[in-house]
């Protein structure tokens, strides 16, 4: 099947939310970002890629880093990772304190601000160079060495992380952070802050749909089991209190930042990033979860 003229119809019938919901504001840095733009890559198993829009365009990936830093604390505890974080949804916001406190220090997931605090501070013990270590990573798996993070978009989200800080100090409570706080809250927001587009996303991402070829890179082994496990997670909690949402309407595992970028996969088949800043209230880009919704609705290609 030829894609591209279903990308275009996509792009036409969700112009009428363009100007719905804005870009998150709650870091400066993000702020500033130009709300009108829209990108998207399809990567399909055979090798083609097929692009729409702002494809090319960098942006920030904030909470897909997440995934990342997942996949690389996951190969060095491999199942000891799971004494110090959960694997089930928490229906809250990604920087909700509320369930950490009464469940006693340990996050719900990965995927959450507290999962992925405690992530930070797994690379942070392990690696000798954790910020050189997972941007080397990112690069690998998307297949481009010109990959980066945004010095101004770290420095702007360290400079308000009230709400981070306090998980951070909460967790360091419970003795579920070994590292100093500001040491795991300056790796956090700079895995964050890494910038990529749509094509480097979406390629990212084939690691997780081609389990079949499993990915390694520098002791990170992404083998069958662990992408297994990432996915369920990604399909459980990879959009926080809209994780039901998102399974109901897209039917894909996947994960969103507030950059307004959301990275999807079907396990075999493709691996589809888009990307437009403008958020609804849950965080999500409310054009992208719109053009992932008639993707897979078209195509009749999700995993339900
Ligand atoms: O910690 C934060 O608040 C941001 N660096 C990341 C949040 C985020 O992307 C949530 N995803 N939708």
């Amino acid at each position: 099947m030829d894609y591209q003229p279903l990308l275009h119809k996509i792009r036409k019938e969700i112009e009428i939310y363009a100007h719905d919901g804005k870009q998150a504001d709650y870091i400066p840095a993000l702020a500033n970002v130009n709300p009108d733009q829209f990108g998207l890559c399809l990567d399909l198993l055979d090798g083609r890629t097929y692009r729409l829009g702002d494809s090319d365009v960098k942006f920030s990936i904030q909470s897909i880093a997440k995934v990342f830093s997942l996949a690389i604390a996951l190969s060095i505890l491999g199942k000891d990772l799971w004494k110090r974080i959960g694997k089930e949804p928490s229906g809250s916001a990604f920087n909700s304190l509320v369930q950490l406190e009464y469940e006693h220090g340990k996050p719900r997931n990965p995927f959450i601000n507290a999962g992925a605090l405690v992530t930070a501070d797994v690379l942070l013990s392990h690696l000798e160079n954790p910020k050189e270590f997972f941007i080397e990573f990112v690069r690998t798996i998307a297949g481009n060495p010109d990959i980066h993070y945004s010095e101004a978009t770290m420095q702007s989200e360290l400079s308000c992380c009230y709400l981070n800080a306090s998980i951070a100090y909460l967790l360091k409570h419970h003795g579920n952070l070994h590292n100093d706080v500001d040491d795991v809250l300056r790796l956090y927001s700079t895995m964050c802050s890494v910038e990529m587009s749509c094509e480097d996303l979406a390629h990212a991402f084939m690691a997780f749909a081609k389990s079949n070829e499993p990915f390694s890179h520098a002791g990170v082994n992404l083998t069958v089991s662990r992408v297994k496990r990432i996915n369920a997670i990604m399909q459980t909690c990879g959009f926080y209190d809209e994780a039901g949402e998102f399974a109901f309407l897209v039917g894909l595992p996947g994960k969103s930042g507030v950059g307004g970028g959301i990275v999807a996969l079907y396990p075999s088949r493709y691996s589809i990033a888009v990307w437009s800043p403008r958020l609804n209230s849950k965080g999500n880009s409310i054009m992208g979860m719109k053009a992932l919704e008639m993707f897979t609705s078209e195509t009749e290609e999700s995993i339900f």
